[in-house]
Order: structure tokens, then sequence, then C-alpha cells
């Protein structure tokens, strides 16, 4: 599918597209302006719920229906917020920095209009630590924005009131988890809330609060301009629009690219207006359909559409459409064993499940992968892994570490067995990569 239409990156050309010059020269803001003018909010809600825009977050949730949680300000006069998810340490994942980098103002007229259609007075959004550019970025946006009046009291003289502030994060990918990230705004540890109460009843400070992604709310400007229908044209049934796909690892090509939803996972990687392949005329060995959390699927499973439905029918996740590629030259277990120390890292601890599980996972990959795997080490994985998900944690972070686990019994166990059979890894002890298993972060320091 080399002839389609985009949109998200329509904008990011040239060296100035990040400034509100460029952005209002490209018609920017004109669609907050019409919508302030002839649209009352429950007209912008509509349009994005008939639209069938689901969230790009990870869990593809649909956003108008989402909005629509939010309590009727006649029956709860609370103040109510939007939280903006720019956190993005989700291993792999790298699309809303570029929405930052290049195009932040079309972040903020998603985010106002996004405010206006739930009555929100004020949207935080939380920006990982790491992404001092994109934070900077979207910050000057802010200022430029403010100074023409289209943030603030009175926005563009239409009485609707919205303030848009930034926090930025510390380096915790628990942080990017919906309440663990309100926890943090709220100046506290980052550490996930039991469910319910659901942020639209007790979200920012108790207050109603929607929680969206920012390649989410980036979609809004595009469908309340050119409406629902328009939008519909492009993706699939129940996974409509384009969307940004990550694409890195082994391939010639690595970068973010904007494609329908359903388009192939096998000309995303191959295609040359895509990633171009593998590279050296090396082959396809696994890949993660959207970030590590979806875990690593085998080679022949990679003629797939990359849509909700069709991804699940294959057995896992689109996730944040975070390709990873890996070629016949790596390890597939030394790239578990990675995955698995980071989860490790990131657990908040308040799960027994979870801080033990996550710890186990890690120490039994890593093991295998150093040549001391034992008998029935890889039914343990698939035990623990039980025991963690789903559904039996506060948050997701142990599902998250836990079906990569699942994924690597059931797509790679041939090579778990090989590894605990001849006391290690094969592709490590050549030396050609590596001379044993990735080294701890406090080994690498040394
Ligand atoms: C451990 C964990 C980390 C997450 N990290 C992110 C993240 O970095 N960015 C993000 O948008 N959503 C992340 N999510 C999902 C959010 O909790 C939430 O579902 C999402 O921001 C909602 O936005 P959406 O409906 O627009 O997709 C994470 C979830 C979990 C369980
Ligand atoms: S599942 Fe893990 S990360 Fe989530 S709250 Fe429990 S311990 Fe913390």
């Amino acid at each position: 599918m080399s002839n389609f239409e985009t949109y998200l990156t329509s904008r990011m050309t040239g060296d100035d597209s990040h400034t509100l010059a460029a952005y209002k020269k490209n018609g920017g803001y004109a669609t907050l302006e019409r919508a302030l003018k002839e649209m009352q909010p429950a007209d912008v809600t509509e349009a994005v719920k008939a639209s069938g825009l689901r969230g790009r977050g990870g869990a593809g949730f649909p956003t108008g229906l989402k909005w629509t949680f939010m309590p009727d300000p006649a029956k709860d006069p609370r103040k109510r917020y939007l939280a903006i998810n720019a956190d993005e340490s989700e291993p792999g994942t790298c699309k809303d920095r570029v929405i930052m980098d290049e195009d932040p103002h079309g972040l903020l007229e998603g985010i106002l209009l996004a405010c206006y259609a739930m009555k929100c007075e004020a949207s935080y959004i939380y920006v990982r630590g790491e992404y001092r550019h994109q934070y900077d970025r979207t910050a000057a946006a802010i200022v430029e924005a403010r100074e023409a009046g289209l943030i603030g009291k009175n926005i563009l003289g239409s009485g609707f009131d919205c303030e848009i502030h930034m926090h930025k994060g510390a380096g915790a990918y628990i942080c990017g988890e919906e309440t663990g990230m309100m926890e943090s705004l709220e100046g506290k540890r980052g550490h996930p809330r039991p469910k319910p109460p659901f942020p639209a009843g007790f979200g920012l400070w108790g207050q109603p609060t929607t929680v969206n992604n920012v390649e989410t709310i980036f979609n809004v400007p595009f469908i309340v301009d050119k409406g629902a229908e328009w939008y519909r044209t492009m993706g699939s049934e129940s996974s409509p629009g384009n969307f940004l796909v990550g694409i890195s690892g082994n391939v010639n090509k690595p970068g973010v690219y904007e494609a329908p939803l359903g388009t192939n996972a096998k000309e995303l990687l191959e295609a040359d207006h895509f990633a171009g392949g593998v590279p050296e005329g090396r082959k396809l060995k696994a890949w993660f359909t959207g970030g590590s959390s979806t875990g690593m699927m085998s080679a022949d499973t990679i003629d797939v559409a990359m849509d909700h439905d069709s991804v699940k029918a294959a057995g896992t996740m689109l996730g944040t459409a975070a390709m990873i590629i890996l070629d016949d030259s790596q390890c597939v277990v030394r790239a578990m064993q990675i995955i698995a120390r980071f989860y490790d890292h990131e657990s908040c601890g308040q799960c027994s499940q979870c801080r033990e599980g996550c710890q186990w996972l890690h120490q039994i990959f890593k093991r295998i992968e150093d040549g001391q795997g034992r008998d029935g080490d890889i039914d343990l994985l698939t035990s623990i892994g039980n025991g963690m998900a789903p559904g039996k944690t506060i948050c997701a972070l142990a599902d998250a570490a836990a079906i990569p686990a699942h994924m690597m019994v059931k797509h790679f166990r041939a090579e778990l067995e090989e590894h605990i059979r001849d006391g290690g890894c094969k592709i490590n002890k050549t030396g050609k990569y590596a001379p044993q298993s990735a080294p701890e972060p406090a080994e690498a320091q040394a």
C-alpha cells in the first residue's frame, strides 16, 4: 500500500513546523475557532465517537466513549481535568516524541478541543523526564499559544477558559500507567491506585479526569475538521484512521512511519517506503507488534494486518504499534532476559505477585541465558506468569511482564530448551555479539 492519504505527518515538514507561524500557515487553530463558534461541546464528543478513534496509548479503548464517562457537570460541579500521557516509556515506543518535536501545536489544538468537549478547565501534559527536547518544544508552543489568546481566559472571545500545564516525569515506567501518572502529578510517589474508582469519577486531586495518550488527542482536530466519515475511509472497520508505527531493531530504515491501521506488518517491515527490510540479506527471526509488553512473535506470524482485531486473532496485541525486529543473528533468550530485567526494575512493588514474579522471571531467564538453566525452568516460567496475570494486581504492569514470558515459551520453547540442554547461548558463546548474557546495569557501570 504505497498510495494512501497521510494526515498525521502532513505538517511535519521544514525546520519550523513546531512554530505557531508555520502551524497557522497550514490552517492551524482554524478548527478550534470554528468549533468554538459553531459546535456545542457534545457535538465534538459525538464526532470523535462516530469516528471510531481508539486510544493509541496501548489498550485501544474507544476515545469518544471514554469521554462520555465524565460526569454531567449539571449534576457534578467539581473541577474537571484532561491528563495527557506523554510518558512514552514502553520499550520500542517513540511516536509521541515525534509529535511533540515536530507538531506540538497540533497536540495543543487537540487538547483544547477535548477540553471544550468535556468541559475541562485545565489539562496537564505528563512528559517523560528523558524527553527534554520534546518538553521544551511543547512548553514553547504553550507560551506562543497563550500569547495569541489560544490558552487561558475567554479563548478567541468565545467565553471558553482553559489552561494547559506541563509536568516532567523522573524516568519511571510506572508513571505511564494512568493512575500512577496522576499520583505523580499530585507530587506523590507514582504508585498506581486500585480501581474502581476510575479516573472519570475520581481522578486528579479527586476530580473527574480523562487520561489520553498524545497521539490519540493529536487525531482530534483532523476528525473535527474533516468529519467522522472521512476518518472512517482510512484504516479498518474496527480500527479506523492512520497510526504512527515505530519500527526499530534490525531494519534498514528504523523510524516512525504513518500508515493506515490494518497495513500488513510484512509490508511495514519490508517495503522501501517503510522500514526497508532486514539488512545484509539476513532473515527475520522474531518481532514485537507493539512494544516489549506485547511479547515476541516468531517470524512466520509477520503476515498480519496491524489493527486491533487482526493482531488479537494472531495471539497478541497492537499495543503502541512499536514494531521491534530481531534478525537471525540475535539470541531471543538474551532479548527476553533484557526485557524481564526491565520489568523487574520498573515494578513499583505494591503487589506481591508483580514484585516477586518480575524478579523471578528475570532471574530464571538470566540463568537460562548464562547456561545455568534447570530442568523444569520452562514450566516454572509459565507457572509464575500465570500467577501474575491477567487482572490479579493493582495495575497491568504485571500483565506487561507476564505476557512476554508466555509468548517466549509459546514461540521459542525450542530455543529455551536448547539453552538449558547445551549449557547456554550458542550465539553469545561465539563472542560475536556478547561473551555472556547482557550485563546487569551495575556490572555494566563497573
Ligand atoms: C505499566 C503501564 C505503562 C503505561 N505507559 C503508558 C505510556 O507511557 N503512555 C501512554 O499513553 N499510556 C501508557 N499506559 C496506558 C495508560 O494507562 C492509559 O491507558 C492510556 O494513557 C490511555 O490513553 P488512550 O486511551 O488515549 O490510549 C501504560 C499502562 C501501563 C499499565
Ligand atoms: S502490578 Fe506491579 S507495578 Fe502495578 S501496582 Fe502492582 S506492583 Fe505496582
